[in-house]
């Protein structure tokens, strides 16, 4: 951070787009003496998610949410980003945070991690901070395992708790079906089902080397990105909760060229070579499994264009 750090001359407010993700891979490593758990996973920021709209206010930071089911006290991590960040640049700073959801909540999508990647970058630049890429990442860190992706902006190969980013050339063209079944996974409960099972009995086939699943995704090869799919979460959640499996499958007799969980669930998606077939598909689901089914097609997205203005000229 600069010694000279100015707020934004301008008074307008910032609006910062907030992508979702999913996992293609998601191999859980092993148990860390943190509690945490040992992580491979790729990660793909999508051309779908959230905004934020950022505006100066004295002294207070305030979270308003167009969704009335997400808290906007010190529990949503959009709001503790912001008072990190504030406190991390010394200095009482004001913003008020207008978040508009479109990410289904406790999805596997990323949502809330996202939003507080967003605002990171949102109050740097608003505040006039000019923090480097090495103090939001360690402020990224302190907040969930999965904010340091979104501040990277492309698809990634994290490491460690999901902390550690390596980006990984990605090409995929391929249209992805995402479909949450109105149901929300809470995180630490698929680690803990997870631990469980393992603890019982060795998986009995081996996952596929990562390897392959990032020499596909730079040659755009769907057929082999599909065949490396792999979520080590997914058989707890299936267990718990069938419908998920079905839903695969729905995507699969519909197109798909393979269909995964993300994360922790409970969002599932289907990777289609083409996005007629995978809007018909989702109209399938929609009718098969009911009302509750929330369905979207979107795609990967190579670079996450924050403002309005430059996701204009890239669509
Ligand atoms: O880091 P984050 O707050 O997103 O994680 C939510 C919960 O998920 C943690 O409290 C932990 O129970 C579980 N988790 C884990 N190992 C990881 C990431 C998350 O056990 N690598």
């Amino acid at each position: 951070m600069t010694a000279q750090a100015q707020p934004r001359r301008d008074t307008a407010p910032l609006t910062v787009f907030s992508p979702a993700k999913i996992n293609l891979y998601l191999r859980i490593v092993g148990k860390r003496p943190d509690g945490y758990h040992e992580l491979e996973t790729l990660m793909l920021p999508l051309d779908f998610g959230d905004e934020i709209t950022l505006q100066p206010l004295d002294g207070e930071l305030r979270l308003e949410c167009d969704n009335p089911s997400l808290p906007t006290d010190d529990s949503n991590l959009a709001l503790r980003a912001a008072k990190l960040l504030g406190e991390d640049c010394g200095g009482k700073r004001g913003a008020k945070i207008a978040l508009t959801k479109r990410t289904p909540l406790a999805a596997g999508l990323g949502g809330g991690s996202s939003n507080a990647a967003a605002v990171l970058l949102g109050l740097n630049n608003l505040w006039g901070l000019d923090a480097d890429d090495a103090t939001l990442h360690r402020l990224a860190a302190r907040l969930g395992s999965d904010v340091n992706f979104f501040l990277g902006g492309g698809a990634a190969l994290c490491r460690g708790r999901g902390e550690q980013i390596e980006p990984a050339p990605c090409k995929l063209s391929a249209s992805v079906l995402l479909v949450n079944p109105g149901f929300g996974i809470s995180t630490k409960w698929a680690y803990e089902s997870w631990a469980k099972a393992a603890a019982v009995s060795r998986p009995t086939t081996a996952p596929p080397e990562v390897s392959r699943l990032l020499r596909a995704l730079a040659k755009d090869d769907l057929a082999t990105v599909s065949q490396c799919l792999f979520n080590s979460l997914e058989a707890p959640s299936i267990r718990k909760f069938p419908v998920l499996e079905l839903i695969k499958e729905s995507m699969r007799n519909d197109g798909a060229s393979g269909a995964m969980m993300s994360g922790s669930g409970a969002t599932v998606f289907g990777l289609f070579a083409d996005a007629r077939a995978a809007e018909s598909s989702a109209k399938k689901v929609r009718e098969e499994f009911g009302p509750s089914m929330w369905t979207k097609v979107t795609r990967f997205v190579s670079t996450v264009h924050r403002q309005p203005e430059t996701r204009a000229l890239v669509k």
